[in-house]
Protein backbone atom coordinates (compact mmCIF):
# COMPACT_ATOMS: atom_id res chain seq x y z
CA UNK A 1 0.00 0.00 0.00
CA UNK A 2 1.07 3.19 -1.20
CA UNK A 3 1.99 6.08 1.80
CA UNK A 4 -0.85 8.32 0.10
CA UNK A 5 -2.76 5.52 0.69
CA UNK A 6 -2.15 4.22 3.97
CA UNK A 7 -3.07 8.39 4.61
CA UNK A 8 -5.99 8.15 2.96
CA UNK A 9 -7.25 4.86 5.62
CA UNK A 10 -5.46 7.26 8.23
CA UNK A 11 -7.67 10.54 7.31
CA UNK A 12 -10.94 8.29 7.46
CA UNK A 13 -10.89 6.92 10.76
CA UNK A 14 -9.24 10.45 12.39
CA UNK A 15 -12.01 11.91 10.81
CA UNK A 16 -14.52 9.65 12.80
CA UNK A 17 -12.67 10.42 15.74
CA UNK A 18 -12.83 13.63 15.14
CA UNK A 19 -16.51 14.11 14.52
CA UNK A 20 -17.23 11.85 17.84
CA UNK A 21 -15.07 14.43 19.80
CA UNK A 22 -17.37 17.34 18.33
CA UNK A 23 -19.87 15.64 18.91
CA UNK A 24 -19.59 15.30 22.83
CA UNK A 25 -18.08 18.42 22.88
CA UNK A 26 -20.87 20.29 21.78
CA UNK A 27 -23.25 18.11 23.98
CA UNK A 28 -21.30 18.50 27.38
CA UNK A 29 -20.50 22.46 26.68
CA UNK A 30 -23.16 24.09 24.51
CA UNK A 31 -25.70 21.82 25.26
CA UNK A 32 -25.39 21.79 29.48
CA UNK A 33 -25.53 25.54 29.19
CA UNK A 34 -28.70 26.26 27.05
CA UNK A 35 -30.21 23.65 29.50
CA UNK A 36 -29.48 26.00 32.16
CA UNK A 37 -30.50 29.00 30.81
CA UNK A 38 -33.70 27.49 29.96
CA UNK A 39 -34.45 26.52 33.64
CA UNK A 40 -33.64 29.87 34.88
CA UNK A 41 -35.81 31.64 32.46
CA UNK A 42 -38.56 28.95 33.49
CA UNK A 43 -37.94 30.00 37.20
CA UNK A 44 -37.75 33.63 36.44
CA UNK A 45 -41.25 33.17 34.52
CA UNK A 46 -42.58 31.03 37.65
CA UNK A 47 -41.11 34.01 39.56
CA UNK A 48 -43.02 36.57 37.70
CA UNK A 49 -46.30 34.93 37.42
CA UNK A 50 -46.66 35.26 41.51
CA UNK A 51 -45.97 39.08 41.25
CA UNK A 52 -49.37 41.25 40.78
CA UNK A 53 -46.91 44.15 39.30
CA UNK A 54 -44.57 42.77 36.76
CA UNK A 55 -44.22 44.33 33.49
CA UNK A 56 -47.09 42.90 31.11
CA UNK A 57 -44.86 43.00 28.02
CA UNK A 58 -42.22 40.21 29.87
CA UNK A 59 -44.56 37.49 30.48
CA UNK A 60 -44.69 36.78 26.43
CA UNK A 61 -41.40 38.07 25.74
CA UNK A 62 -39.70 34.92 28.30
CA UNK A 63 -42.36 32.34 26.75
CA UNK A 64 -40.81 33.37 23.41
CA UNK A 65 -37.45 33.20 24.82
CA UNK A 66 -38.64 29.50 26.37
CA UNK A 67 -39.62 28.67 23.35
CA UNK A 68 -36.62 29.20 20.82
CA UNK A 69 -34.41 27.55 23.51
CA UNK A 70 -36.49 24.24 23.63
CA UNK A 71 -36.71 24.15 19.79
CA UNK A 72 -32.79 24.74 19.75
CA UNK A 73 -32.15 21.90 22.29
CA UNK A 74 -34.40 19.58 20.10
CA UNK A 75 -32.77 20.60 16.75
CA UNK A 76 -29.31 20.13 18.56
CA UNK A 77 -29.96 16.68 20.20
CA UNK A 78 -31.51 15.65 16.89
CA UNK A 79 -28.48 16.21 14.90
CA UNK A 80 -26.01 15.17 17.29
CA UNK A 81 -27.97 12.06 18.06
CA UNK A 82 -27.76 11.32 14.26
CA UNK A 83 -24.10 11.80 14.48
CA UNK A 84 -23.45 10.07 17.55
CA UNK A 85 -21.93 6.46 15.40
CA UNK A 86 -22.36 3.11 17.24
CA UNK A 87 -19.37 1.36 18.51
CA UNK A 88 -18.35 0.29 14.92
CA UNK A 89 -15.48 -2.12 16.03
CA UNK A 90 -17.12 -4.60 17.75
CA UNK A 91 -19.99 -5.15 15.53
CA UNK A 92 -20.76 -6.71 12.05
CA UNK A 93 -21.95 -4.94 8.93
CA UNK A 94 -25.17 -6.11 8.53
CA UNK A 95 -25.89 -5.42 12.21
CA UNK A 96 -24.66 -1.86 11.80
CA UNK A 97 -27.06 -1.18 9.32
CA UNK A 98 -29.73 -2.91 10.69
CA UNK A 99 -29.54 -0.86 13.28
CA UNK A 100 -28.74 1.94 10.74
CA UNK A 101 -32.33 1.39 9.47
CA UNK A 102 -34.19 0.94 12.10
CA UNK A 103 -32.98 4.46 14.17
CA UNK A 104 -34.37 6.10 10.37
CA UNK A 105 -37.47 4.71 11.00
CA UNK A 106 -37.91 5.61 14.51
CA UNK A 107 -36.61 9.18 13.66
CA UNK A 108 -38.98 9.64 10.53
CA UNK A 109 -41.45 7.53 10.63
CA UNK A 110 -40.44 6.35 7.47
CA UNK A 111 -40.10 3.18 6.44
CA UNK A 112 -37.07 0.84 5.21
CA UNK A 113 -37.24 -2.62 3.73
CA UNK A 114 -34.05 -4.08 4.07
CA UNK A 115 -32.57 -6.79 2.38
CA UNK A 116 -29.20 -8.42 3.12
CA UNK A 117 -28.35 -10.70 0.28
CA UNK A 118 -26.58 -13.70 2.58
CA UNK A 119 -24.34 -13.49 5.83
CA UNK A 120 -21.93 -10.47 4.63
CA UNK A 121 -18.28 -10.78 4.39
CA UNK A 122 -16.06 -9.49 7.83
CA UNK A 123 -15.44 -6.16 6.54
CA UNK A 124 -12.40 -3.78 8.35
CA UNK A 125 -13.37 -1.00 10.25
CA UNK A 126 -12.89 1.33 7.57
CA UNK A 127 -15.01 -0.07 5.19
CA UNK A 128 -17.89 -0.46 7.98
CA UNK A 129 -17.65 3.66 8.57
CA UNK A 130 -17.60 4.23 4.97
CA UNK A 131 -20.46 2.52 4.50
CA UNK A 132 -22.59 3.57 7.86
CA UNK A 133 -22.00 7.28 6.57
CA UNK A 134 -22.71 6.84 3.02
CA UNK A 135 -26.10 4.78 3.97
CA UNK A 136 -26.91 7.57 6.91
CA UNK A 137 -26.33 10.50 3.89
CA UNK A 138 -28.75 8.22 1.14
CA UNK A 139 -31.44 7.83 3.88
CA UNK A 140 -31.54 11.47 4.74
CA UNK A 141 -31.78 12.80 1.00
CA UNK A 142 -34.86 10.46 0.59
CA UNK A 143 -36.43 11.67 3.90
CA UNK A 144 -35.47 15.43 2.83
CA UNK A 145 -35.66 15.37 -0.94
CA UNK A 146 -37.36 12.41 -2.31
CA UNK A 147 -41.21 13.07 -1.30
CA UNK A 148 -41.68 10.09 -0.33
CA UNK A 149 -41.24 8.35 3.10
CA UNK A 150 -40.32 4.96 1.91
CA UNK A 151 -36.72 3.37 0.94
CA UNK A 152 -35.26 -0.18 -0.37
CA UNK A 153 -32.02 -0.81 0.87
CA UNK A 154 -29.79 -3.95 -0.14
CA UNK A 155 -26.09 -5.20 0.48
CA UNK A 156 -24.39 -7.80 -0.81
CA UNK A 157 -20.93 -9.01 -1.27
CA UNK A 158 -19.85 -9.63 -5.28
CA UNK A 159 -16.79 -11.40 -5.53
CA UNK A 160 -13.88 -8.81 -3.51
CA UNK A 161 -16.50 -6.03 -3.01
CA UNK A 162 -19.16 -5.07 -0.90
CA UNK A 163 -22.53 -3.67 -2.80
CA UNK A 164 -24.61 -1.05 -1.38
CA UNK A 165 -27.85 0.19 -3.03
CA UNK A 166 -30.20 2.89 -1.84
CA UNK A 167 -33.33 3.54 -3.57
CA UNK A 168 -36.31 5.05 -3.41
CA UNK A 169 -39.63 5.83 -5.95
CA UNK A 170 -39.61 9.30 -4.93
CA UNK A 171 -39.56 12.50 -7.59
CA UNK A 172 -35.81 12.14 -8.79
CA UNK A 173 -33.29 14.55 -9.72
CA UNK A 174 -30.72 15.08 -12.45
CA UNK A 175 -27.10 14.37 -10.83
CA UNK A 176 -24.09 16.35 -11.30
CA UNK A 177 -21.36 14.79 -12.36
CA UNK A 178 -19.80 13.46 -9.56
CA UNK A 179 -16.12 13.69 -10.79
CA UNK A 180 -13.85 15.51 -13.76
CA UNK A 181 -13.58 18.74 -15.37
CA UNK A 182 -17.71 18.65 -15.54
CA UNK A 183 -18.41 18.28 -12.19
CA UNK A 184 -20.74 20.85 -11.29
CA UNK A 185 -21.88 20.13 -7.62
CA UNK A 186 -22.58 23.33 -5.89
CA UNK A 187 -21.06 23.85 -2.77
CA UNK A 188 -23.46 24.01 -0.28
CA UNK A 189 -24.41 20.70 -1.03
CA UNK A 190 -22.18 18.62 0.63
CA UNK A 191 -23.90 15.39 0.82
CA UNK A 192 -23.20 13.44 -2.29
CA UNK A 193 -19.93 14.81 -2.66
CA UNK A 194 -19.37 13.67 0.85
CA UNK A 195 -20.40 10.25 -0.08
CA UNK A 196 -18.14 10.19 -3.08
CA UNK A 197 -15.25 10.72 -1.24
CA UNK A 198 -15.97 8.35 1.85
CA UNK A 199 -16.10 6.01 -1.23
CA UNK A 200 -13.11 6.78 -2.96
CA UNK A 201 -11.30 6.56 0.50
CA UNK A 202 -11.44 2.92 0.88
CA UNK A 203 -10.89 2.96 -2.73
CA UNK A 204 -14.89 2.50 -3.51
CA UNK A 205 -17.08 4.41 -5.91
CA UNK A 206 -20.86 5.54 -5.92
CA UNK A 207 -22.76 5.66 -8.78
CA UNK A 208 -25.91 7.81 -8.14
CA UNK A 209 -28.66 6.80 -10.87
CA UNK A 210 -31.84 9.30 -10.90
CA UNK A 211 -34.20 10.87 -13.58
CA UNK A 212 -36.69 13.74 -12.30
CA UNK A 213 -40.38 11.69 -11.87
CA UNK A 214 -38.11 8.02 -12.31
CA UNK A 215 -36.80 7.69 -8.56
CA UNK A 216 -32.88 7.30 -7.45
CA UNK A 217 -30.81 4.52 -6.43
CA UNK A 218 -27.73 5.17 -4.87
CA UNK A 219 -24.84 2.41 -5.19
CA UNK A 220 -21.51 2.08 -3.46
CA UNK A 221 -19.14 -0.85 -4.31
CA UNK A 222 -16.23 -1.04 -1.82
CA UNK A 223 -13.10 -3.54 -2.55
CA UNK A 224 -13.15 -6.25 0.71
CA UNK A 225 -9.83 -5.12 1.99
CA UNK A 226 -10.72 -0.97 1.32
N1 LIG B 1 -33.17 10.75 -3.03
C1 LIG B 1 -33.29 11.97 -3.61
N2 LIG B 1 -34.46 12.32 -4.20
C2 LIG B 1 -34.60 13.53 -4.80
N3 LIG B 1 -33.62 14.47 -4.84
C3 LIG B 1 -32.44 14.19 -4.28
C4 LIG B 1 -32.20 12.93 -3.63
N4 LIG B 1 -30.92 12.94 -3.17
C5 LIG B 1 -30.40 14.13 -3.52
N5 LIG B 1 -31.30 14.89 -4.18
C6 LIG B 1 -31.08 16.22 -4.77
O1 LIG B 1 -29.67 16.44 -4.88
C7 LIG B 1 -29.30 17.61 -4.16
C8 LIG B 1 -27.91 17.43 -3.60
O2 LIG B 1 -27.89 16.45 -2.55
P1 LIG B 1 -26.80 16.59 -1.40
O3 LIG B 1 -26.98 15.44 -0.46
O4 LIG B 1 -25.47 16.72 -2.06
O5 LIG B 1 -27.10 17.96 -0.71
P2 LIG B 1 -28.29 18.35 0.30
O6 LIG B 1 -28.97 17.09 0.79
O7 LIG B 1 -29.14 19.37 -0.38
O8 LIG B 1 -27.52 19.05 1.48
P3 LIG B 1 -26.51 18.36 2.49
O9 LIG B 1 -25.21 19.01 2.18
O10 LIG B 1 -27.05 18.67 3.84
O11 LIG B 1 -26.50 16.87 2.21
C9 LIG B 1 -30.39 17.79 -3.13
O12 LIG B 1 -30.50 19.13 -2.72
C10 LIG B 1 -31.62 17.32 -3.89
O13 LIG B 1 -32.09 18.33 -4.73
MG1 LIG C 1 -27.85 15.48 1.55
Amino acid sequence: MSDRDLAARRLLVVTEEELQHLVLDIHDGPVQNLFAALSQLSLLRARMAALSEAPIECAPALTRAIGLLELSLNDIRSLIGAFHAPEFAGRGLAEIIEDLAVQHETLTGGAVALEIVNPLPVAPLTVKIALYRILQEALSNIHRHAGVNAAAVRAWAEGERLCLEVADAGRGFQPPPLSGPEATERHEHIGLRGMRERAALVNGEICVDSRPGRGTRVRAEIPLNG
